[in-house]
Parts: structure tokens; sequence; C-alpha cells
């Protein structure tokens, strides 16, 4: 590992902010129940010179920070937690039954905490604006919608925006800084098939819906091995279909529910065009009526060129390591609703234990843990950020 560089006004608090992380993690909320997380990062950053929104976006807040003359820069950190019971072995084991932190959303709060107070209580190391924006409902919900509905990016006007997700399929230590797509868009649907039931003996006069879906469903993938750009990304996954009631019963209707993932608006477009296409296709060609419900939910997540430059100079002062590819993943996330508003990027923090492979302790999984010196790291990468954009005057 290449020698790592925390900021000094970081180092001094990095216990606290492990210490953050750690009541956030014994204390998880659900998306739009984030009511004791808001309470507890206000108590926390009450000292600190800054104008507090609460509540926003239900229970979300922005905190705004002023340092004198210069452009306005948001950095945001996600509130919610997972309902998944904790099956890991920690001291600081969740407390809330069946909800857990189990994607690293106490550790962004945690780290926009710290950054915070370290830029609060060093301000001679920028100039400007800061807007801290702590989000609900990340995992599925659109929080980030919502905030913005409710006026997030104006008054002052955000420039550019920042976000950092902690990573465990990459160890701690490295960090991913791309620019373009880094997470993709992801939508669902439910398509209803209903044909005419009958006599398994007897197929002719009916309408086999399950013959129609197994139809469907290979047509389906078509739409990702011909229609799209073979350098272009892209999923199609069915993961609940259900019908039919016996073995010898020909099923009358059919329901199927599924994903769809692509790095590039257009491409989420064509897909979404095409299912609807193919299912009109193959309802006329079997005779079945087939229904579509689609769901437009996250776009891609689209890093700015000139605003990842800036964010992989910040990284080059912490670390040298793990700039790149390896961090991509057709994974969703709302971060990409603040990106299609503002420019900015989206960093990835490695936050795997070093004895740990990539696929050991993945998000969502209930036993989830992270490297905590990831926090720290993270930290120093925003307070690099906000000396590069908001410079104090010489
Ligand atoms: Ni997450």
């Amino acid at each position: 590992m290449s020698e790592l560089r925390i900021h000094p006004v970081i180092a001094a608090l990095e216990d606290t902010i492990i210490g953050y992380r750690r009541y956030l993690h014994q204390h998880p909320e659900l998306g739009f129940q984030e009511v004791e997380t808001a309470r507890y990062i206000m108590d926390q950053i009450k000292d600190a010179d800054i104008e507090i929104f609460h509540p926003m976006a239900k229970t979300g807040l922005v905190g705004i920070m002023r340092n004198g003359h210069g452009p306005c820069i948001a950095l945001r950190a996600d509130m919610d937690a997972l309902p998944i019971q904790e099956t890991g072995d920690v001291p600081y084991k969740s407390m809330n039954d069946g909800v857990m932190h189990a994607c690293g959303h106490d550790g962004h709060m945690a780290i926009l905490m710290g950054t915070l107070l370290a830029l609060d209580q060093n301000r001679s190391l920028w100039q400007g604006t800061i807007k801290f924006v702590f989000q609900p409902a990340e995992e599925g919900e659109g929080g980030a919608e919502l905030m913005i509905k409710e006026g997030v990016l104006k008054n002052p006007d955000v420039q550019a925006i920042f976000g950092l997700h902690l990573w465990n399929y990459q160890t701690y230590g490295t960090i991913g800084v791309k620019s373009g797509p880094v997470l993709a868009s992801a939508d669902s649907f439910e398509i209803t098939v209903r044909g005419v039931g009958g006599h398994g003996a007897m197929p002719q006069g009916t309408v086999d819906t399950i013959h129609v879906s197994a139809q469907l469903i290979l047509a389906l993938q078509s739409i990702i091995s011909r229609n799209l750009d073979p350098l272009q990304p892209g999923v199609i996954s069915i993961g609940q279909i259900q019908g039919g009631n016996a073995f010898n019963i020909i099923a009358d209707e059919v329901s199927l529910k599924g994903t769809t993932r692509a790095y590039r608006p257009e491409d989420q477009q064509l897909i979404h065009t095409r299912i609807q296409e193919i299912c009109d296709g193959i309802a006329a060609t079997y005779g079945a009526k087939i229904n579509i419900e689609y769901r437009d939910s996250y776009p891609p997540t689209i890093n700015d060129p000139e605003m990842t430059e800036a964010a992989a100079r910040a990284v080059r002062r912490v670390t040298e390591a793990g700039l790149g590819d390896p961090y991509l993943t057709m994974g969703g996330e709302d971060m990409a609703f603040y990106l299609r508003e503002v420019p900015g990027c989206f960093l990835f923090v490695g936050s795997a234990k070093p004895h740990h492979k990539s696929s050991d302790v993945p998000h969502h999984c209930s036993h989830f843990d992270i490297d905590e010196r990831s926090l720290a790291l993270g930290a120093s990468i925003f307070v690099e950020l906000v000396q590069e954009m908001l410079p104090p005057a010489s």
C-alpha cells in the first residue's frame, strides 16, 4: 500500500469520527424515519458556526457554513439504514431490532460530521460557502429528489457537489475516482400476462400465460444482446415470477417483476422502449394481454470531467492507490439526481479490512462492517477537496 496522508485537521478528530460512526451504527433508522439520527447529528455539531435547516425532505438536514466571499459547494452524506437483522458480533451492534446500517451510511454521516467540525475550526484553509447535506432515504425511496425539490441546491446556488461511498469491494487505502458514469440507472418493472386458462391436456382454445412468459423472458434478453451497443453496459434481470396453481392446469395469469440497469440515459430509455415493444409484439403473437408498469427510478450517476479532475487532485494528496475502473458496478445511487442538476463527482473509498477478500463482507449483508480507518481517509479527501474548490484568498 502506498503511503496515506491523513489530513492533520482530521487526524486530530479521528477518534471522534469513529465514535460518531459507532453511535449511528448502534441506532440505525430506515428511510424517512431518521428522526433520532438527525437529532444526534444536530446535537454533535451545535457548537459549529453554521446555519441549520431542518427538517428537509421530511427527516434530512442541511448545514450552511459561510466563510467570506467565494463559490458555494455541497458535500453530501446519506442517512438511512436497511431492514436487516445484524448478525455480526461487534461491540457497536445495532440496538434497533431488524434494522441495520449495512451499507456504510453511518460512516458517510460520521465522515461529513468530522469534515464539518474540522472546517469550522480551521477557517484559514478555505473561503466561500459549504452546504453540508445530510440526506434521508437513499435506499430506493429517492430522498435526493425530495431534497432537490425542497431547494437544497438553491439559495445560495450550489456550483458543485461531491459525495462518497465507503466501498467494501476494495481494500482500505484505495480510492475510486473516475469521470463519466460510475453507477447505473436503476429502474423497476412489473409485467402482467393475462390469457385463457384450461385443462393441461387440452391446450387448444387456451392462451397459456406460462408459455407466453417463457417466450417473453427470453425475448427481453435480446434487448441487451441485439439492441444495445455492445460497448455499453446494460442489464435486465427478472427477479420474481408468479403464476399457476397446479401441474395440470393452464395458468390464466402470470406476473413478472424485474430491474433494468444502464450507464447512459439514452440506453435507459432504449431498454424501457424495447421492453414495451416486445411485450406488445409477444401479446399480439400469442393472443395474450400483456400489461407493463415501468418505473423510472434512479438515473445513472455521472461524474463531471472537470470536477473529477479536482477530486482526483484532492485524492492524490491523500493517496496514490487505486484510482480508476475496479470500482464500477451496475448498482444505483440517488446521488445521480444531484449530478443531473449540477456538476460534481461521486467517489468510492475502499473500506474492506486487509484480510478480507472483496466478496467476504458485501454491502447489504447482515455482518457488514468496515475498516474504520477509511473514515479519516474519506474525511481527509473532503477537506482536501474543499481546499481545492474553495482556496483562501492569499
Ligand atoms: Ni449505500
